[in-house]
């Protein structure tokens, strides 16, 4: 059986006018999203079909697996992409034979072959009709993480999302508070970069930077910490997003449309699009280590997050201001130590006071039943009775003696050190509770 192509789609590539690329463009958008609406009605069907099953667990996990990979693998083009490119700028041979309509070449080698680049200082005289851009990496890596962002927070934004403990809001003003936050944040930035103070790059850092930290105190103040931090980096990762989506992506149209029709280039139009471009690039650590900071509580598990992010970003941020003077051929001595010094307060800072209290008498395994039975059960248990894990989370149970004794370094961590355990104290734990849970660690956690 054979089906035929549109007629279009077979004319090969050396006969093709502009205007039947176009065609062609606009016929491959049509079926891209036809396929997209297929596959997503598709998976709503078979939610409906398994919700309240003991398969929507399953199909949940699936879903977030598949979205997570499709995050970090955008991520990873969009920010090898962006790395690569500042590293470009910052390696430029700037001066020897350097063409006079070019601003620097760089020669290259890189999986077994030889490769030659050049910059030109605007515009070449002819924009080539092939010109590659680079944009859906940056778009497909926000989409992926907001669709997460809604699975993991905002589908279960009264578990996961609010702590009571620090803010009782209802789901719905909680979600409002963190999209609002990040067309807040874009607009302070975006007004930033047009203001006189862009031309002070050191102020301009400094002010973003305090930025930053009022929002990262804001979070913290409002969501549990864990979802502080991720607003924090989605807030960041969503500047970034709309630093492409708005600027560099219209000032390169606008620079392509006026050298196609002849007409003077304004060169402050690169100019915005390289210093926003720049602005990225600082924010790639401290972003990508919020996201990974997710999964390990020790970070977000301490009195003040929000210090935290505020060190992590500082010195993240030193390590690629490191790295892009190295890049340039520039010494500096100091920037990197200062750096790593500044990320090492942030483990300092935060570790769980050395000398707790003394354990005075000796805890008996009884008591500690009691207290993972009121406390822990209706969630980590075979049968949970919580509204909202229907499932033990992360397969972690606490039904039998032997499933506490099993855990309890876990346990250590979660419930004594970094307190992030019952989750956003849920069942109201408290710290004698705790207390008691340490001591019993530290007796040795026997059954008796
Ligand atoms: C309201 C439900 C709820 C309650 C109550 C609760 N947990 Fe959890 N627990 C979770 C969720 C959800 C996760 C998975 C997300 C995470 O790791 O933060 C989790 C994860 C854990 C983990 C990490 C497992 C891993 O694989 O890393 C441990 C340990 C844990 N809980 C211990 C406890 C203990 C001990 C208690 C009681 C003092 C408790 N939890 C009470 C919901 C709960």
């Amino acid at each position: 059986m054979s089906y035929r192509l549109p007629a279009i789609l077979k004319l090969n590539a050396a006969n093709k006018t502009e205007e039947q690329e176009e065609k062609i463009n606009t016929t491959q958008n049509f079926i891209y999203t036809g396929i997209v609406l297929v596959v997503l009605a598709l998976i709503w069907n078979t939610y409906l079909l398994v919700k309240d099953t003991p398969r929507e667990n399953h199909l949940m996990e699936w879903l977030n697996i598949v979205i997570r990979v499709m995050h970090f693998t955008f991520g990873i083009a969009w920010i090898g992409a962006s790395f690569y490119f500042v590293f470009l700028e910052n390696a430029l041979n700037r001066s020897e034979n350097v063409r006079d309509e070019l601003a620097g070449n760089l020669w290259a080698v890189h999986g077994g072959g030889f490769y030659y680049l050049e910059k030109y200082k605007v515009a070449p005289k002819t924009i080539p009709k092939h010109l590659h851009w680079f944009k859906y990496e940056a778009y497909f890596t926000w989409l992926s993480g907001f669709s997460l962002l809604f699975i993991t927070y905002y589908f279960n934004a009264s578990a996961i999302l609010i702590d009571k403990n620090i803010l009782d809001i209802t789901p719905f003003s909680a979600i409002s508070i963190g999209i609002g936050s990040f067309i807040i944040g874009w607009i302070i930035y975006d007004l930033l970069c047009k203001s006189t103070l862009i031309k002070r790059p050191v102020l301009f850092a400094l002010t973003g930077f305090a930025l930053l930290v009022a929002f990262a105190y804001f979070y913290t103040e409002v969501f549990s910490s864990r979802a502080a931090y991720i607003h924090f980096g989605a807030m960041i990762g969503s500047i970034m997003v709309a630093n492409v989506f708005f600027v560099i992506i219209p000032s390169q149209k606008a620079m392509v449309k006026a050298a196609k029709e002849n007409k003077p280039l304004n060169p402050q139009l690169g100019k915005n699009a390289l210093a926003r471009s720049i602005h990225n690039n600082y924010f790639t650590l401290p972003v990508l280590f919020v996201m990974v900071s997710n999964h390990f509580p020790s970070t977000f598990g301490y009195e003040y997050p929000w210090l935290t992010l505020a060190i992590i970003s500082l010195g993240a941020a030193g390590i690629k201001h490191y790295l892009n003077l190295r890049e340039k051929k520039q010494q500096s001595v100091w920037v990197m130590p200062v750096s790593v010094i500044v990320l090492l307060a942030a483990c300092f800072v935060s570790a769980p006071p050395a000398n707790p209290n003394a354990c005075r008498s000796s805890v008996s395994f009884a008591e500690i039943n009691m207290i993972f039975q009121s406390r822990c059960v209706s969630c980590h248990s075979a049968k949970p009775t919580d509204d909202i894990y229907k499932v033990a989370p992360n397969g972690v149970m606490y039904d039998t003696p032997q499933e506490i004794v099993l855990k309890k370094d876990l346990v250590m961590q979660r419930v004594v050190l970094t307190k992030t355990m019952p989750q956003n104290n849920k069942t109201n734990m408290t710290e004698e509770e705790r207390d008691k849970i340490r001591c019993w660690i530290e007796q040795g956690a026997s059954l008796k």
